[in-house]
């Protein structure tokens, strides 16, 4: 393994110092929770080690929530990015093949970077909407193609794959024996009522999900994986109990406490993001200096400037974070442009969201104009 490591995680507001940033639009979950927010009792846990695979009550209820037949279809994971880390180190050497989605979440690109495999990029292109052309993925299989990793709700773009276009890359995979990781950490965070965890539709998916994004907890580092091969599975666990054993057992208690009471927390959670949603939309129609293709799930824009429109985008960026205190995400966490820039609308309130985009606003003017507040 090669490990780098990678500017969304050198640049993330949590590593430059929350209390440096007003107007943190740079986060792609939604406002954090905090310990008093949840009902739980904890008082009594026991400090051992817990079963490796996670509770089987949790499992058997993310089991039921996502259409599978059985609790050892789930294994509880270090957050989404311990599954990611789990499944691209178990299924790819540097003799295997990989063909995935770009732009995407860094660690789905750098795991199998650091592994050393051959990688294909699908790269999703603002023109086509972001929309991903299974035919794409038909024309870049190898004979060593392993894994095919796609990511639904999309992070950076927001954009929603449909069942019949899921059905399509499964088709693929099973007809070329291929793998396909489907990351699903934005799931519940979609906008309509998400369709069962695609592992369900077939043995050859791994689905990939967490508490972080849609619930605001990315603290816990509670996440899972989820797949109907049974030996595959194995080796999953093997995986995990060669990191980390099992997760711990003070985070497992508070997410398995709080997964029972998570229906109470949606509706709020859910208004603050389409009102932010609303509010991006408005401030779009007038920032004639911006363009965006709306998201159709998740609580992540991807941005970009006019094309016509020419920006000192660095200056721009250190403006911003340094002189207007607003964190965005620029192209680069995302190996795109820094014309590009990923928005957060679930994080904030209204207020600080707005203020927030005015800055980036302001911003533009002043590198435009050398205009000073
Ligand atoms: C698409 C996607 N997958 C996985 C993760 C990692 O999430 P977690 O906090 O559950 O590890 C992220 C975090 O930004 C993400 O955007």
């Amino acid at each position: 393994m090669h490990y780098r490591r990678m500017p969304i995680e050198i640049e993330s507001p949590e590593e430059f110092g929350y209390d440096k940033v007003l107007y943190n639009l740079s986060e792609s979950s939604v406002t954090d929770l905090n310990m008093r927010d949840l009902s739980l009792s904890i008082g009594d846990l026991d400090l051992s080690y817990i079963p490796h695979r996670g509770h089987t009550e949790f499992r058997a209820a993310l089991a039921h929530e996502a259409g599978l037949q059985h609790p050892d279809q789930v294994l509880i994971t270090n957050g989404a990015a311990g599954a990611l880390f789990i499944i691209n180190s178990a299924l790819l050497t540097a003799d295997d093949h990989l063909i995935v989605v770009r732009p995407n979440y860094a660690t789905n690109i750098e795991v199998p970077r650091a592994i050393g495999c051959g990688i294909s990029f699908i790269d999703l292109k603002f023109e086509d909407k972001w929309r991903l052309d299974p035919q794409k993925i038909a024309e870049a299989i190898r004979p060593n193609t392993r894994l095919i990793s796609i990511t639904t709700p999309h992070n950076p773009t927001g954009m929603v794959m449909t069942l019949a276009e899921i059905d399509a890359v499964i088709a693929l995979a099973e007809r070329h024996n291929v793998f396909l990781l489907v990351d699903e950490t934005y799931r519940d965070a979609g906008f309509t009522t998400p369709y069962p965890a695609v592992a369900s539709r077939s043995k050859c998916v791994i689905s990939v999900g967490s508490l972080s994004k849609a619930y605001g907890l990315p603290g816990l580092r509670t996440g899972w994986l989820m797949t109907q091969h049974t030996t595959l599975m194995e080796t999953f666990l093997a995986a995990k109990e060669m990191i980390y054993i099992s997760n711990s057992a003070l985070d497992e208690a508070v997410a398995w406490q709080f997964y029972q009471q998570k229906e109470q927390f949606l509706p709020a959670i859910q208004q603050k993001s389409m009102q932010n949603l609303d509010i991006l939309r408005n401030w779009l129609e007038k920032e004639s200096r911006l363009e965006a293709i709306l998201p159709e799930g998740g609580v992540v824009c991807f941005l970009r400037v006019q094309p016509g429109f020419q920006v000192d985008m660095e200056r721009f960026y250190h403006l911003l974070t340094q002189e207007y205190k607003t964190m965005v995400g620029p192209g680069h966490w995302f190996e795109m442009p820094d014309t590009y820039m990923r928005i957060g609308f679930g994080f904030t309130s209204a207020e600080v969201f707005e203020k927030g985009l005015e800055c980036i606003g302001q911003a533009l003017q002043h590198v435009q104009h050398g205009w000073h507040r």
